[in-house]
């Protein structure tokens, strides 16, 4: 048995890998940013453990006596900061693997901010000496469903995406292949992408066939986009960020290509976009805009 810290466990990939540790038999201390957050887990909330990655004292005091951390920062000025924290104190306890969630394209001059921050970051985990695995997924189709209620009455979805298409990956798939790193131990950088490429035309007919509602893409402007995302709560930076991401890096073509990493790890094809349609129909059908805007 592997004792394990999960930090981000409230969110979209963490709360899956407790899901999945947990199952495997391992001891895993689920880092939640605050007490309340532990609901997130359901049925594992015991598992948590409040640590703000904020809180250096925290951090210490959740890493303290891991074998492993799996490093699960949310996007935002402080990443950098909350990363080198995590990573400061996995040097301190001779931690002997630390997972790192990055992304693809990290470097210094990238176009986007998150790939920056991501690049100090790496390189400060590669100066610690940690053995450490680092793991660049694709667009994550759960992303998605923060869309869902942009779908306008009639069936049209307006995103700047233009006819760029995406190798996208199930954080299901994301948690499971954490997992069996967990277990095997660390490796080479892995770069995990879906087994398809698809543009938003393709994803909106895989969805309408899953819902029975006809959606239609329709490329968006780049502007209007960024100002409804921050109206829909995100800070402006992320949003300008998320807002690159989709106009230029997605447009470009960027992101389409499909490797070979996670069906390797995971001994099996990844998941279909058409397996998540089907998952999460109901949310796709259900949410419409509120006509009083
Ligand atoms: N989504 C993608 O397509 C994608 C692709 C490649 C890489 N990534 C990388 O994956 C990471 C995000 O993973 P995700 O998609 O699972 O994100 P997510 O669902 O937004 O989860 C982020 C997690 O971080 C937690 N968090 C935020 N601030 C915190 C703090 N101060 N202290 C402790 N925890 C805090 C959140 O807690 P609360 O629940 O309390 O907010 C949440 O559990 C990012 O580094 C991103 O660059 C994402």
């Amino acid at each position: 048995m592997t004792t394990v810290l999960v930090t981000g466990a409230s969110g979209t990939i963490g709360s899956r890998l407790v899901h999945d540790l947990a199952a495997a038999g391992h001891d895993v201390r689920a880092a939640v940013r605050t007490a309340g957050r532990a609901a997130a887990l359901g049925d594992l909330a015991a598992l948590a453990v409040v640590a703000d990655l904020d809180d250096p004292a925290a951090v210490d005091r959740a890493v303290a006596g891991c074998d492993q951390v799996v490093l699960i920062a949310a996007n935002s000025e402080r990443q950098v900061r909350q990363e080198l924290t995590v990573i400061d104190a996995a040097e301190r306890h001779g931690v002997a693997h630390l997972i790192k969630l990055s992304v693809g394209g990290p470097a210094p001059d990238a176009p986007l901010v998150l790939a920056r921050d991501h690049y100090q970051a790496e390189q400060r985990l590669r100066a610690a000496g940690v053995p450490a695995t680092v793991v660049r997924p694709g667009y994550v189709m759960q992303n998605l469903l923060q869309f869902a209620a942009w779908i306008e009455p009639d069936g049209t979805w307006r995103l700047p995406f233009g006819d760029g298409a995406m190798a996208m990956v199930d954080a299901v798939d994301v948690a499971a292949a954490l997992a069996v790193l967990v277990e095997s131990g660390p490796t080479t950088d892995q770069v995990w992408t879906g087994a398809e490429s698809l543009t938003m035309s393709d994803a909106a007919g895989l969805l309408s066939e899953a819902t029975g509602r006809t959606i239609t893409y329709t490329d968006g402007d780049a502007e209007a986009f960024y100002q409804r995302y921050v109206a829909d709560g995100h800070e402006p930076r992320y949003a300008r960020d998320i807002t690159v991401l989709y106009d230029q890096v997605v447009r470009a073509g960027w992101v389409a290509a499909v490797a070979p990493d996670l069906a390797r790890v995971l001994g099996r094809a990844p998941r279909t976009f058409a397996r998540f349609a089907a998952e999460h129909a109901a949310e796709f059908t259900a949410a419409t805009p509120s006509r009083s805007r």
